[in-house]
């Protein structure tokens, strides 16, 4: 039977959302939800959805990065593995469901293939990675490029905003650092990456369809930009004679802005940090450290509004007699989803009354890094107005039960197709 009956869709969907809560208490941040890289709570996170594993029936294990894992053992003596997960770090003052969902998903979906003693030709493992969002130093999707082969050793130089660098954090973690490559994946031992994730945006919710079927992933650039110019004394320095480092940023700011709202294919670009140095009221700042986070659905459209960037701050150094520093911290090439597994999807959709339409998702995601080593393919359930990184990031449940049907649905798929 390819459909999942609607009683335990709802019983296991429903305890999926509740799992949510429960590890949205598990949070460095009074009074919200943050959970970085190697922080304790990374390491408390794994420790009980590793025991949800166990209790789904799968053998658990942390990886050499920090990802958590859990398998269905197949019978099959030649069993290639599918792979199916999300992540279970978070922005600062996050929401409850973005990757965490796609994890908790996961797990009840390994939970109902041991409750309904179901034989797969494959193993069925879930992945819960370490770090997606690049929260706690200044690189990310951290897990899933460790299991792409692409962990750069460079990023154990990297520190935090408390100088602790990579290296330390994962020793401290009780990680070897120099092992990151034996999380590496190895590509003839794959058949897929699936994830499910919430769609972050409102495309869904405007055509009114609880789920749809991800086509491929946005590219993305992030890069840490300093202006330097002279501190001085604010009172005593005339207007004509600074070097603003912050003001110079400023100015770029809206110059930003206003590129990314005139570009033609929805382009966007976005300053969230900023930092002046040295930080006071009567120092004219004399260096100051932006994030810049730019998105497209190709590479033309990305390197346009880039170029379009760099004529700027070039011409606002120049203007200003400043000196200007640019740093890549992240470079992600658009990437396509699988058209077998869109097509899989869609007909788990179909086979369960779903319309779900196909669409492109402007946020990373996982799966963008494992495409490098085999094909992937995204579902996405809904986001109520479009929230997500914030705390009022919700679902609706009745979409997470859908969700946790249709995942089954292509599930029982692959496992005939895989026969
Ligand atoms: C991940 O959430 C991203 O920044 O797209
Ligand atoms: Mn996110
Ligand atoms: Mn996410």
């Amino acid at each position: 039977m390819e459909l999942l009956n609607n009683t335990l869709a709802a019983k296991y969907s429903e305890r999926a959302l509740s799992r949510c809560k429960i590890l949205s208490e598990i949070s460095e941040m009074e009074g919200g939800i943050l959970r970085q890289y190697l922080s304790k709570e990374h390491k408390a996170c794994n420790l009980t959805v590793s025991d949800w594993m166990t209790e789904a029936g799968m053998t658990t294990w942390q990886d050499s990065v920090g990802n958590q894992w859990g398998r269905i053992v197949s019978a099959n003596p030649n069993a290639k593995r599918l792979i199916i997960g999300s992540h279970l770090d978070t922005v600062p003052n996050a929401g409850a469901y973005d990757g965490i969902l796609g994890v908790l998903l996961a797990v009840e979906l390994a939970a109902l293939v041991t409750e309904l003693q179901i034989e797969l030709p494959f193993h069925l493992d879930v992945v819960g990675f370490c770090d997606e969002e690049g929260t706690r130093f200044a690189t990310t999707l951290i897990g899933s490029k460790a299991l792409a082969g692409e962990f750069s050793p460079d990023w154990l130089a990297l520190t935090d905003v408390n100088g602790v660098s990579m290296e330390q954090a994962m020793t401290e973690f009780g990680l070897t650092p120099n092992d990151y490559s034996s999380s590496a994946l190895k590509p003839e031992e794959l058949i897929a990456y699936w994830e499910a994730h919430i769609e972050q945006g409102p495309v869904l919710e405007s055509v009114d369809q609880a789920l749809g079927v991800v086509t491929a992933i946005a590219g993305a650039k992030r890069a840490i930009i300093s202006f330097i110019g002279h501190s001085g004394h604010a009172g005593t320095t005339p207007m004509h004679l600074r070097k603003d480092s912050l003001a110079a940023a400023a100015e770029f700011i809206v110059s930003i802005e206003q590129l990314a709202k005139n570009s033609k294919n929805g382009e966007v670009a976005t300053v969230g940090q900023i930092e002046a140095k040295p930080g006071a009221t009567n120092v004219i700042p004399g260096k100051t450290l932006m994030s810049l986070d730019i998105r497209a659905q190709n590479a033309p459209d990305l390197d346009a509004l880039l170029s379009d960037i760099r004529s700027s701050v070039e011409k606002i150094v120049e203007e200003r007699n400043l000196a200007f520093d640019w740093q890549w911290t992240h470079q992600a090439g658009a990437v396509d989803c699988d058209e077998e597994i869109q097509q899989l999807f869609k007909s788990a959709c179909v086979a369960n009354s779903e319309d779900s339409p196909f669409l492109p998702s402007g946020a990373g995601h996982d799966a963008m890094a494992i495409a490098k080593v085999c094909p992937i393919g995204m579902l996405f359930l809904r986001s109520p107005k479009g929230i997500s990184h914030h705390p009022s990031e919700s679902v609706i449940d009745g979409d997470v039960t859908k969700a946790l049907s249709v995942l089954y649905t292509a599930l029982i798929k692959q496992k005939n197709a895989s026969l």
